[in-house]
């Protein structure tokens, strides 16, 4: 969907001014807009602290709302628990903790479809043509897996459920940097097949690379939004939110050529 220049018209998920928090008096969201549209992969950046997962959270029923509202295809589903969430559609990654380390990775994706058991077969193919590797592997117990392999799992148990919107926190952290490429090259696979993504990034230049449009969040709100080419081109956001380094090492190597150019 990179670079996708159609207009999508059907809007899957929408957070509406959210005002959220966890302690009493204290917000952490304070008015964050954002949408999705049917089919786009979506990347939410932002400094550390500036409400990233807490966005995710709200979304999925796990923070107090305080104000504004969540809307998935239209229908309201502010405050939701989490079970109910995932009847509706919409599937979550958390960061940590997303496996089921001493089950298998069959009894982890079947974790997954609690509530459709007699879908897994279905499902489960559905998963294997994204994640090839996991049916060798399906009675390897998850807690012996690597970092991205853990990921691997930790997505497919949502995606069995058939989401129509995934909701990623972090998906690259703490892995190293082939295993982060691979994982933002399944998740555009997972977007080419149909799901809407909505992603949060510490990786930001690779997530705005790969996402359709992006949302800077900063203090709880959505401060900059564009595709994610304009948000890579834009002076600001490069300046507050993506830092020069990656020019000035470009530039000291240019620098260090031209000598020998001459
Ligand atoms: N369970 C909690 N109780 C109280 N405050 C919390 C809780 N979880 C997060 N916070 C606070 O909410 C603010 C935003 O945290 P959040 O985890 O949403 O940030 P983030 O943008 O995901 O940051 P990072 O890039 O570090 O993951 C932080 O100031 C954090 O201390
Ligand atoms: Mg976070």
């Amino acid at each position: 969907m990179t670079e996708s220049t159609a207009a999508p018209t059907k809007v899957v998920l929408r957070t509406d001014e959210l005002v959220a928090g966890y302690l009493p008096g204290v917000n952490i969201l304070n008015g964050a807009s954002i949408d999705v549209h049917e089919g786009e992969l979506i990347g939410i950046i932002g400094p550390n602290g500036a409400g990233k997962s807490t966005l995710l959270k709200a979304i999925f029923g796990q923070v107090g709302i305080r104000g504004g509202g969540v809307y998935l295809q239209g229908e309201e589903i502010t405050s939701l628990k989490a079970d109910k969430l995932v009847t509706k559609g919409v599937g979550m990654v958390p960061q940590n903790n997303n496996v089921f380390p001493t089950l298998t990775i069959q009894e982890n994706l079947e974790m997954g479809l609690f509530q459709r058991p007699k879908a897994f077969e279905e499902r489960f193919d559905f998963v294997v043509q994204l994640f090839p590797e996991l049916a060798k592997r399906r009675a390897q117990r998850a807690g012996s897996l690597s970092g991205g392999e853990r990921q691997m799992v930790a997505m497919s148990r949502a995606l069995m459920m058939d989401p129509s919107v995934l909701l990623l926190d972090e998906p690259s952290a703490g892995l190293s940097p082939v295993r982060q490429d691979e994982t933002f090259l399944r998740i555009a696979q997972i977007n080419r097949a149909g799901v809407s993504v909505l992603m949060v990034e510490q990786n930001a230049r690779r997530c705005l690379q790969i996402c359709d449009r992006g949302y800077v969040l900063d203090q709880g709100r959505d401060a900059y939004t564009g595709t994610g080419r304009e948000l890579l081109d834009d002076p600001k956001v490069t300046e507050l939110y993506l830092g020069t380094l990656a020019k000035d090492v470009d530039a000291e190597r240019a620098a260090a050529k031209r000598p020998e150019l001459d």
